[in-house]
């Protein structure tokens, strides 16, 4: 990240306090103007606090579903924030692919006899080790959903025949037009087929959606979707399963981030429940983000700093975010740029940081990757102001949109 450095060194002591485990009963406001990296610095402590912390964005005024009660969102939303890590000892085929021949099921009789996979020869081969077997349908067309391809690294679950990809071995042909981003591994040593620990991270969400289906199992209405609310009795069955795992230390909580965007759009009803979450023993980190400065409580008539009750905001670590500098700017530009893969030449990168600076970095930021289709259609390799120009007329930022309607109206009407 460029610039903020107050926003991110407050960020990296909220990180520090959550991980000593002193962080309850608080949450965080990030608070400042559209496009100075709220929400980046919301992932950015996510990812602090751990490779594996669930990360739930939310923004406040999906909260208003005709579906779900608001405090159901709500709920969901700070259970999928709560991971469970589990522990499981598997027998697992772990290996890189070395041949991989999906065999395509026909029916006799048919002129065209597609009827999907059948079985496959999978060659699986680490430093010490090579076998090949024979799967049976549903790995094989796990695997070719996965894309798996001659030279990827994956492990079978040898009872549940689930297939994870977890990477590319390295030297294996290099293809250039490959598309898919994917992690460089090594060859795993030992034997193809071994006991391994296997560590997952579950959310308590997720294991709701588990014993909710179950349930509908035996009931005649089986219609079992996410837009259901789960039940109270489900989520206490889960709490419990939960807390024995943990007991007998098959299991442990990972405390997640649960970011809601927009805060000043929730009302009072949300408010006091995620007030509520927060003192619960079992919270996620709660971290809202805003732009408004003094406005009304959504739903009252009670004007409040940021929109926000003064109950909640006593308990929210408020971190502002500033306004980036012209410099600051066009280093981010760059940045994107590069991850992006959109050249820019100098004229593009000036007339790029002018328009953030003028209209927004978001905008700026937007434009990129269709200059990138008209100056190839022209047969350029790199972005120039020309191009920039150009998709700023076809694709206007919000105010000039606004703009152009208004002007729209007022020729309709005259
Ligand atoms: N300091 C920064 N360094 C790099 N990229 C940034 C930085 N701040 C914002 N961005 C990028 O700018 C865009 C807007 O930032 P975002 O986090 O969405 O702002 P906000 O949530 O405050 O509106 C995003 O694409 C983000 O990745
Ligand atoms: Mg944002």
């Amino acid at each position: 990240m460029v610039g903020q450095e107050e926003a991110r060194e407050a960020a990296g002591i909220v990180v520090q306090i959550v991980k000593e485990g002193k962080f309850a009963g608080r949450g965080i406001l990030l608070a400042g103007p559209p496009g100075t990296g709220k929400t980046a610095i919301a992932i950015a402590i996510a990812r602090e606090l751990g490779e594996d912390t669930p990360f739930v964005s939310l923004n406040a005024a999906e909260i208003y579903s005709v579906e779900k009660k608001k405090t159901e969102v709500l709920m969901q939303a700070l259970r999928q924030a709560i991971g469970v890590r589990v522990r499981e000892k598997r027998t697992v085929y772990e290996g890189v692919v070395t041949e991989f021949k999906p065999r395509v099921r026909k029916a006799r009789g048919l002129a065209y006899g597609y009827l999907g996979f059948g079985s496959s020869e999978l060659t699986l081969e680490t430093q010490d080790d090579s076998l090949k077997i024979s799967v049976g349908p549903e790995i094989t067309e796990q695997l070719i959903s996965l894309n798996v391809r001659v030279g990827d690294v994956i492990v079978i679950d040898a009872e549940t025949g689930n297939v994870r990809k977890v990477g590319k071995v390295k030297s294996k042909a290099k293809r250039v037009y490959d598309i898919e981003p994917y992690k460089e591994v090594q060859i795993p040593s030992g034997p193809v087929k071994k006991t391994k620990e296997i560590v997952r991270v579950l959310t308590l969400h997720d294991i709701d959606l588990y014993y909710a289906a179950e349930r509908t199992f035996f009931s005649f209405f089986g219609v079992f979707g996410t837009e259901r609310e789960i039940s109270d009795e489900i989520r206490r069955k889960t709490d419990e399963t939960v807390k024995k795992m943990i007991d007998e230390g098959r299991a442990e909580l990972v405390q997640g981030v649960l970011f809601i965007d927009d805060a000043h759009l929730l009302d009072l009803e949300a408010f006091s429940f995620l007030t509520k979450a927060m003192e619960s023993e079992l919270s996620p980190i709660i971290i809202l983000a805003t732009n408004r400065g003094m406005t009304k409580i959504r739903g009252t008539d009670i004007e409040a700093p940021h929109g926000i009750p003064r109950d909640l905001l006593d308990r929210l670590l408020i971190i502002p975010t500033r306004p980036y500098s012209e410099e600051e700017l066009k280093t981010i530009i760059m940045i994107r740029a590069d991850e992006e893969d959109v050249p820019l030449d100098d004229s593009a990168l000036e007339l790029l940081t002018k328009i953030a600076v003028e209209r927004s970095l978001r905008y700026a930021l937007q434009l990129m990757e269709p200059a990138k289709i008209v100056a190839l259609r022209e047969g350029r390799h790199k972005v120039s102001a020309e191009d920039i120009k150009k998709v700023s007329s076809l694709f206007t930022d919000v105010k000039t949109s606004l703009e152009i309607v208004e002007k729209y109206k007022d020729l309709l009407l005259s």
